[in-house]
């Protein structure tokens, strides 16, 4: 049985969702939604769905639905799904707040829906060969993790979002709404962190959006944690993370989100740089196959928690001018 998809929110990920899906077998996008009218139109199109009038139309239509509007739209859409017994994908961060993405998170378990979270970077396979090398006896104490992520600030460009020029809507600016990718591998890979301290600062002059924010953190068995994330203006540069991590016995290092390339020095002398295999990595289709099994998804919403709690932690920190908060 093919599994009827609907969206909720038409912009720029919903696109990258559906490019997703259309490399799953058994999921049709049949029905469509956005309050820009324009947007659900030109979506439905492309994806040969019906441009619904109301979210409940597409809940009402739909086996599963992604909720991938801006942030401040995410808990009562997903309750709405939750509240009808469906299956719901939902985009990070889940709420503007740790109190709303809370709440949110307890809200689908007690519905006892399939709930899985945007953060897809569980699934690159960069990101997953750095989690088993630091987590293998082989390499040695974890020491430190440099992370560097920078995007250019996107309310310009191919992101051409108001919204994330609005902390009503967006929550926060770079840490929350982009970053908290990287709170989630800081501690996924790291973790768990214990301490954190964060201070932010606000080039660009918007009230509440932050466009840099430098966060350290220490964890539980240790190790040195530095996250860099910048928004600035050079339009000409793609969204770019890179990661290092000093174990005692190798150097790890990883450049893009995806497929790498990363590189690993070992005590011994060997120096590689492996370009990793896409592989099946599909976070969409995860979603998918949890949907048709019943089974838990993976990221589901409570693994967001955390990094809301970091993310909670580091603005706590920066307002008190980069004090320590214990987690
Ligand atoms: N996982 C990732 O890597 C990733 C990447 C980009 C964005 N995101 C997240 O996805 C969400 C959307 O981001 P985007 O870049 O697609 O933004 P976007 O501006 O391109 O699209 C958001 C859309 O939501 C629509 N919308 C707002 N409220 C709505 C409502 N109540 N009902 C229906 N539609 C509504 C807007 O009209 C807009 O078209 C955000 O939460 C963002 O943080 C995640």
């Amino acid at each position: 049985m093919t599994v009827r998809v609907g969206f909720l929110g038409c912009g720029l990920i919903a696109g990258f969702h559906a490019l997703g899906l259309a490399r799953v077998d058994d999921a049709d996008i049949v029905s469509v939604f956005d309050v820009d009218r324009d947007r659900t139109s030109a979506f439905a199109a492309a994806q040969g769905a019906t441009v619904a009038t109301s979210a409940d139309e597409v809940i009402d239509t739909s086996d599963a639905v992604y909720v991938t509007t801006w942030t401040a739209a995410h808990p009562e859409l997903v309750a709405a799904v939750a509240a009808a017994g469906k299956p719901v994908f939902c985009e990070k961060p889940l709420g503007v707040d740790l109190a709303t993405a809370t709440a949110m998170i307890d809200l689908v378990d007690a519905a006892g829906v399939v709930n899985q979270v945007g953060l897809v970077l569980r699934a690159s396979p960069a990101f997953r060969w750095l989690r088993d090398q630091v987590a293998d006896e082989a390499t040695g104490t974890p020491m430190s993790m440099v992370f560097r992520d920078d995007q250019y600030i996107p309310i310009q460009g191919m992101y051409d979002s108001t919204w994330r020029r609005d902390p009503a809507k967006a929550g926060a600016g770079a840490l929350l709404e982009h970053s908290i990718h990287d709170l989630d591998l800081i501690d996924w890979i790291m973790g768990p962190v214990t301490e954190i301290n964060a201070v932010t600062a606000h080039h660009h002059g918007i009230d509440g959006i932050e466009d840099q924010a430098t966060v350290m953190a220490r964890t539980g068995s240790g190790a040195h944690v530095v996250l860099s994330s910048t928004w600035h203006d050079i339009t000409s540069r793609p969204s770019q993370r890179s990661v290092e991590v000093f174990c005692a016995d190798a150097h790890l290092r990883v450049d893009g989100d995806w497929t790498g390339p990363v590189r690993r020095q070992h005590a011994d002398g060997r120096d590689e740089t492996i370009k990793l295999d896409h592989g099946n990595a599909n976070p969409d289709a995860d979603f998918i196959a949890a949907v048709r099994t019943g089974q838990p998804a993976n990221p589901d919403f409570r693994s967001a928690l955390c990094a809301h709690e970091l993310a909670d932690a580091a603005y706590r920190s920066a307002a008190a001018n980069g004090a320590t908060i214990t987690i």
